[in-house]
């Protein structure tokens, strides 16, 4: 764990769908005959390896015995990554000036910021449950928070939100401020993923995707027919280790480039926190990268949304500060910033509990889902055994199953299904080429037991009429 090895291939390994944003079936082409190609990998962590100009792309030449500073990728590193379309905006010349109104002495006619005494709300308080006690307490926001949640805010979130975060990083993967990282945050770690492939994807690049999938990364490229992926746990992440066959395959695709020194690793997250596995939690690609010759391809989105309120809209990215730069920049021209009400609200919270009280209620949320998983799979093997195949997830909320004997799970699900009163996800969608595929995605994160058994029960019957066909069929 951690080592040079381990890391580089874990970054190549899975099983992998190769796409062109324009045309999808000269994708491979593109791959080995192309310097522009980009690698989207998932999986364990990385969705994305960006192989641009390999020839020209500045290095460190690391050695991971190396302080740490040393290996810090620098600022050019990153330049020819960059789309045409994130090369192309301008700072906004507003907010460009805004935080000199912070500057002591400053009367500022700056910004068209609305005067607050207009605004109707003049108090705000929430009641908090202790993750420990179970106690609840009511937190009333002070004047100053008020205010500051009311008006608009900096494009690349609240600081002290931001700096309360990177504690939080190093506290779960072990990466300390000034290790060529920093963060910003999005409207939801969607919003973050979106404007990071916006950031890196030029129509005619080459995706290469870890498959099945399933992260708001195909929203991400627009031009990129969808790709999700799941692997067959249920699982998003740190699964590498069973992929190995696959990852020869990655590495012949893309020309012996994906070890290439050029890459850069996205990895969305969002469920970190609801790991339930007997093992130890895997290391994340985020505190892997630490100790490798060079530092800073690791690309990290990380979400409240699974963990304390995916209403409030907050997801936030760990990345060298090009891409944030160009994240916030890309923020500026599009929704100017996430919201400062509920960035203030979270800090609070935050702050209320501290890092250890937060890990108590992280740790009781996936305990939540744990006992979650275990209702449903007894439900399954009461209805499933013999019909359907399927690992136990080991976190998150979904289970990824293959039925008997099928092809495809498309019109079983999206109708028949559909039509008994049970609503699943087609295996399908979570393919970037919607190849045909007998696996669905079944959420176990809101049913009581109940209705998790009615669910199953009609899934059931459904299943086994399909399968009676294919059986009658192939006779
Ligand atoms: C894999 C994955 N990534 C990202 C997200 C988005 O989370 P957020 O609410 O932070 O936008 C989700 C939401 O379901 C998800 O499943």
């Amino acid at each position: 764990m951690g080592s040079l090895k381990g890391y580089k291939s874990m970054a190549i390994m899975g099983t992998y769908i190769v796409l062109n944003v324009a045309t999808p079936l000269e994708a491979a082409k593109h791959l080995t005959d192309s310097h522009h190609a980009i690698l989207i990998t998932a999986a364990p962590h990385p969705l994305s390896v960006n192989l641009k100009h390999p020839d020209n792309m500045p290095t460190v030449n690391g050695n991971i015995d190396s302080p740490l500073a040393s290996r810090i990728l620098s600022k050019d590193f990153y330049e020819p990554f960059m789309s045409q379309l994130s090369r192309r905006r301008i700072e906004d010349p507003i907010r460009a000036l805004l935080p000199l109104e912070d500057r002591p002495g400053v009367i500022s006619l700056l910004a068209g910021k609305p005067n607050a005494e207009t605004f109707p709300i003049t108090a705000m308080q929430f009641t908090l449950r202790d993750p420990v006690t179970n106690e609840e307490v009511v937190v009333p926001l002070t004047e100053q928070e008020l205010a500051r949640g009311l008006q608009y805010g900096s494009s690349a979130g609240l600081p002290d939100l931001n700096d309360w975060l990177i504690g939080l990083q190093e506290h779960s993967h072990g990466r300390k401020r000034g290790e060529g990282w920093g963060l910003c945050f999005g409207t939801g770690s969607s919003d973050l993923i979106y404007k990071v492939c916006n950031a890196l994807l030029d129509p005619g690049d080459v995706a290469m995707i870890e498959a099945p999938i399933d992260t708001p990364f195909q929203r991400g490229c627009t031009d990129v027919p969808q790709y999700r992926m799941y692997d067959d746990r249920g699982w998003r992440r740190c699964t590498w280790h069973r992929h190995e066959g696959s990852s020869r395959d990655a590495r012949k695709l893309a020309g012996g480039q994906a070890e290439a020194e050029s890459s850069v690793h996205c990895t969305d997250d969002p469920y970190y926190y609801l790991y339930f596995g007997d093992a130890p939690r895997p290391p994340s690609y985020f505190m892997l990268e630490r100790d490798q010759p060079e530092v800073g391809r690791v690309i990290r989105f990380d979400s409240l949304s699974k963990v304390l309120s995916s209403g409030m809209r907050i997801g936030f990215l760990s990345a060298p500060q090009p891409i944030l730069d160009a994240v916030v920049l890309h923020t500026i021209t599009s929704n100017l910033q996430p919201p400062t009400i509920t960035m203030v609200l979270s800090l609070r919270l935050l702050k209320e509990w501290g890092y250890d009280k937060l890990r108590a209620h992280v740790d009781r949320v996936a305990q939540f889902y744990h006992a979650k998983r275990d209702v449903f799979e007894r439900l399954m093997h009461k209805y499933l055994d013999g019909l359907a195949k399927w690992n136990t997830p080991e976190a998150g909320m979904f289970f990824w199953f293959k039925l008997n004997n099928l092809t495809d799970s498309e019109a079983l699900i999206r109708t028949k299904a559909l039509e008994n009163g049970v609503l699943a996800l087609p295996g399908t969608v979570c393919h970037p080429d919607a190849r045909k595929t007998a696996y669905v995605r079944a959420a176990f994160s809101l049913l009581a037991e109940e209705q998790a058994d009615e669910a199953l029960r009609r899934l059931r019957d459904v299943i086994v009429a399909a399968q009676k066909e294919a059986v009658s069929a192939s006779a």
